[in-house]
């Protein structure tokens, strides 16, 4: 693999699923992994198999069923939890173990209740465990970042010595920021022996609304795996959002070297999937997938995207596989949209009888949030509209 080719491990059907309202069923997890497959994922982590007969079942269904990317399971450091994963993952093509146990002090004693060295004996017999049945195994210290970092190191250092093949650092809380992260990449790069054969890997949360920003600042620290989720779903804030990272790597190109396998063209399509599968859709204005993310209500930046789309967008709707740029009629609209509107509904109107209709616009766009086709034709005069709305035209404006 090149040197800038970044792995991309989607953990939408495990992590994405542990968020409330995002709950799967077996054929749902399958009908997404498929969908996965096909947008290009390196990764896939399809459930926590020790969690509940219907996770097992989900990672053994994507194990059975998709071939190429590699699936993961995820396991505690327990003997029965690997176990379980290999037992749901041993018909995979590419089978991967993922291991976790915390790192930071408030983890360890507040919550697992054990020493510093309990944790690194139970780190080494886990992945030794886990070597046993499966060539591929990743080892994440949870909470990494509000761990020690000498602690931190150790942890690695375990991991690494046991055989792990990925490290991943998560930010589990989401407390990091872009300049601490990449100064924690290229630390654990500088003490740990070994790692350089290893991959080094993140898992973002967005708490702080930084999880994109914290995985772009690991990459140029040296990380080439990055754990993300499709519409950002997941733990509390959500995880990185896959279209997020792999659409600022090819729009910033010139500062983000860096190359996926994910194909653009697939990403609406997989996130209006996911959003049908779970309880909500992406918010309106979310960043790529979002319903707003190409549209347009502001008279001069309707004026400018109706002149050249590149004024306001920075990307084009097909690269992501979405329908075309929405122009929106609101109170913010301008003439030149509104009569490029009427003439899509076959209207032409023009001059004084434009600025007639465009004054009991702009007077409806102050009273009603949303403004439908039948709302314009309703503006027009009496003896122009009555036979196109014979047509029944409606839905929404623009
Ligand atoms: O956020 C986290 O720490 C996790 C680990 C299991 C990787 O999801
Ligand atoms: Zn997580």
């Amino acid at each position: 693999m090149s040197e800038t080719r970044v792995t991309v491990f989607d953990t939408t059907l495990r992590d994405g699923e542990q968020a409330p309202g995002c709950s799967m069923t077996v054929e749902e997890k399958l009908r997404l992994a498929r969908q996965l497959e096909k947008l290009g994922v390196d990764v896939i982590e399809a459930g926590f198999p020790i969690a509940s007969d219907g996770d097992f079942a989900a990672v053994q269904a994507v194990a059975r069923e998709v071939r190429r990317p590699r699936i993961a399971g995820l396991a505690r450091t327990r003997p029965e939890d690997i176990d379980c994963a290999w037992e749901a993952l041993r018909e995979a093509a590419r089978p991967r173990i993922h291991i976790f146990l915390a790192t930071s002090d408030i983890h360890l004693q507040c919550k697992l209740k054990i020493s510093r060295d309990d944790a690194l004996r139970q780190i080494e017999s886990a992945i030794t465990r886990a070597r046993g049945y499966c060539a591929d195994v990743e080892f994440s210290p949870e909470d990494a970042t509000r761990s020690e970092f000498a602690f931190l190191c150790r942890a690695v250092q375990a991991a690494v010595d046991a055989g792990a093949t990925t490290i991943n650092i998560p930010d589990t809380v989401g407390y990091t920021v872009p300049e601490e992260f990449r100064a924690i990449i290229g630390g654990l790069r500088e003490q740990v022996r070994g790692i350089e054969n290893v991959v080094i890997s993140v898992h973002c949360h967005n708490d702080l609304g930084l999880a994109v920003a914290n995985t772009l600042a690991a990459l140029e620290a040296g990380a080439r795996q990055v754990e993300c989720t499709v519409n950002g779903i997941g733990e509390r804030a959500g995880n990185a959002a896959l279209e997020e990272i792999v659409m600022a790597m090819r729009v910033r190109h010139d500062r983000l070297a860096f190359e996926t396998g994910v194909c653009g063209e697939e990403i609406y399509n997989t996130s209006q999937l996911l959003a049908r599968t779970i309880a909500f859709a992406p918010q309106p204005n979310k960043a790529i997938v979002g319903a707003n993310a190409f549209a347009h209500e502001a008279g001069i930046h309707q004026h400018g995207v109706l002149s050249n789309p590149l004024c306001y967008e920075i990307m084009t709707p097909e690269s992501i596989g979405a329908p075309g740029n929405r122009i929106v009629l609101g109170k913010h609209s301008g003439r030149h949209a509104l009569a490029k509107r009427y003439a899509e509904l076959g209207y032409t109107v023009t001059g004084v009888e434009l600025d007639a209709v465009y004054r009991g616009f702009t007077a409806m766009a102050d009273r009603k949030k949303n403004i439908y086709d039948q709302d314009l034709v309703a503006l027009l005069p009496r003896s122009k509209r009555a036979p196109e709305m014979a047509a029944g035209r409606a839905a929404f404006a623009g």
